[in-house]
């Protein structure tokens, strides 16, 4: 402006301003670029590599909400089927972080029903810990199998979890020594992969094992049993989540690999009988098991929730009169067990819990003497070391969890497993999802998971005063009654001599 006292730069500004914004938004754009780029390429974290940029606000209000908690809501301990601390619990374990905690307990101890551990005055020393010795499932077996860990990953069919889930479950079971169970859906080359101990499943369906007419072919059977890796075989009568109906695989998770392994058509929905044709009572049962064990030579058990608890003694007295014919193990499931798909109505209502059935069942077996020959696997929301613990004292030999390593595999829970639409690739069978998911990574997770169950369960063990948690028993648990005082289990379920 000729003859203006204004200093020529702040002329300039509105031009230095537009460069000073494009020069901002380029940094903006170019730090978001960059962020996306490393969200895509990393594997570790499903949600961020799923959900670039976006991904990242879950775990910022993760972190905020230890901050923000106390003026919204305490979800802490409130959400169902696993709360945040259950599924914190579990995500801390399978990356071995310290689960020391501060200030204290945010479980409702008080509440009835709760479950405590009764510790001894003194202690177990360090010093005499011991680890829990393996113990042997069949012992009539012409291959009994001698299990080393107590706390296993449970049935589930490749088909309801994906190709990466099964693969990072076989290799983690071989790093932990634990055994995989392959759930209904047949034996995948995945379950082999990483050289770990098989559980087979025959569910209603016999997938991977069927005859033309839907009954079991003996021969196909021999087949799988015969890879070394293959210890047990597991006749699934019932699972928690849905006991008197088969598997169910929605169509969309029907791949043509699934339909291969299975033998049934691409894209259909998958339903299975809803029992086996050849057992409708205790002797078809027995001689169901019978057949399977002398055909393979591995033991041969069933897994099933209870419902009437009469019908364990039908069982045991029938198994007690031809005890060579006795299942070689029992898989007790909870009612609240899981489920990669499950009709409402079972879900919520059929079924005992493992909380009464465990008991039940063990006991069951002591009145018929049949405790040393049959070994007795719960399963049901047993996904920490307390309540794996609990399950151990009230008699239990080994635990098995399905959605605990769901968890360690980087699950959060999004409830979408039946929609083929699982966010962190754990149940879905699309491609872009599932990369989000390293067989490799995960494998680390699941094993050290089983660490620091059979660790944490030791450390309860110890408290109690036994040196493994082998030795826990019914006497160390007490439960909260509605008077605020505790009873020993074993009033409720006393401890009978075998
Ligand atoms: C995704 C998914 C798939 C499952 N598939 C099977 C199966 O094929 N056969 C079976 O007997 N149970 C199956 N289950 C049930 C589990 O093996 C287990 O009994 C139940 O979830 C209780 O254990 P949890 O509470 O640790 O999950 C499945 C569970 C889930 C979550």
């Amino acid at each position: 402006m000729p003859g203006s006292d204004v200093p020529t730069w702040l002329i300039e500004i509105p031009g230095l301003a537009a460069v000073l914004f494009i020069v901002l938004t380029g940094l903006v754009a170019l730090v978001l670029v960059t962020l996306f780029v490393i969200d895509v390429v990393q594997r570790k974290n499903a949600i961020r590599h799923n959900y670039p940029l976006i991904g990242r606000l879950r775990y910022l209000l993760i972190h905020l909400g230890a901050f923000l908690r106390q003026y919204l809501f305490a979800m802490d301990r409130e959400e169902r089927p696993f709360n945040r601390a259950q599924r914190d619990a579990v995500d801390q374990a399978s990356r071995l972080r310290d689960n020391t905690v501060g200030f204290g307990s945010t479980r409702r101890v008080e509440e009835e029903g709760a479950i405590l551990f009764a510790n001894a005055a003194f202690a177990s020393l360090s010093e005499q810990a011991k680890t829990a010795d393996p113990v042997e499932i069949g012992p009539h077996c012409r291959n009994p199998y001698l299990a080393p860990s107590f706390f296993n990953i449970s049935a589930m069919s490749y088909g309801a979890i994906s190709k990466p889930a099964v693969r990072a479950l076989s290799l983690g079971a071989a790093q932990a020594a634990c055994w995989l169970n392959t759930g209904e859906g047949g034996l995948a080359p995945y379950h082999l992969e990483g050289g770990c101990d098989v559980v087979f499943q025959i569910g209603t369906a016999k997938y991977g094992v069927r005859d033309g007419k839907g009954g079991l072919d003996i021969d196909r059977l021999k087949a799988v049993a015969a890879h070394d890796s293959v210890r047990m075989i597991e006749v699934k009568l019932a699972q928690g989540a849905k006991p008197g109906k088969g598997g169910i695989l929605p169509g969309a998770k029907v791949t043509p690999e699934i339909a291969e392994i299975r033998g049934i058509p691409v894209g259909q929905d998958s339903i299975s009988p809803n029992r086996h044709l050849e057992i409708a009572d205790v002797t078809e049962l027995l001689d169901f098991l019978a057949r399977i064990r002398e055909a393979t030579g591995k033991p041969t058990g069933f897994k099933t929730v209870i419902g009437d608890p009469a019908w364990l003694d039908e069982l045991c007295s029938a198994a007690a009169k031809r005890p060579d014919d006795a299942p070689d193990f029992i898989t007790v499931d909870s009612a609240d067990g899981g489920s990669g798909a499950a009709p409402q109505p079972l879900i919520d209502y059929v079924g005992l819990l493992v909380r009464e059935s465990l008991p039940l069942t063990v006991d069951a077996l002591k009145r018929t003497h049949l405790r040393d020959r049959v070994k007795v696997i719960a399963s049901g929301k047993l996904i920490t070391a307390s309540p794996v613990a609990w399950a151990l004292a009230a008699g239990a030999d080994f635990v098995n969890s399905a959605r605990g390593f769901m968890f360690a595999l980087g699950c959060i829970q999004a409830m979408r497993c039946h929609l083929n639409t699982c966010p962190t690739g754990v149940t879905t069978h699309s491609k872009r999802r599932q990369a989000a998911l390293d067989p490799q990574d995960k494998a680390v997770r699941v094993a050290n998971y089983v660490a620091t169950i059979r660790d944490e369960v030791g450390i309860i063990a110890h408290s109690c005063g036994v040196p493994d948690p082998r030795h826990l028993e019914r006497r160390h648990i007490r439960v909260m009654t509605e008077t605020g005082r505790t009873v020993a289990f074993d009033s409720l379920f006393p401890e009978l001599s075998e």
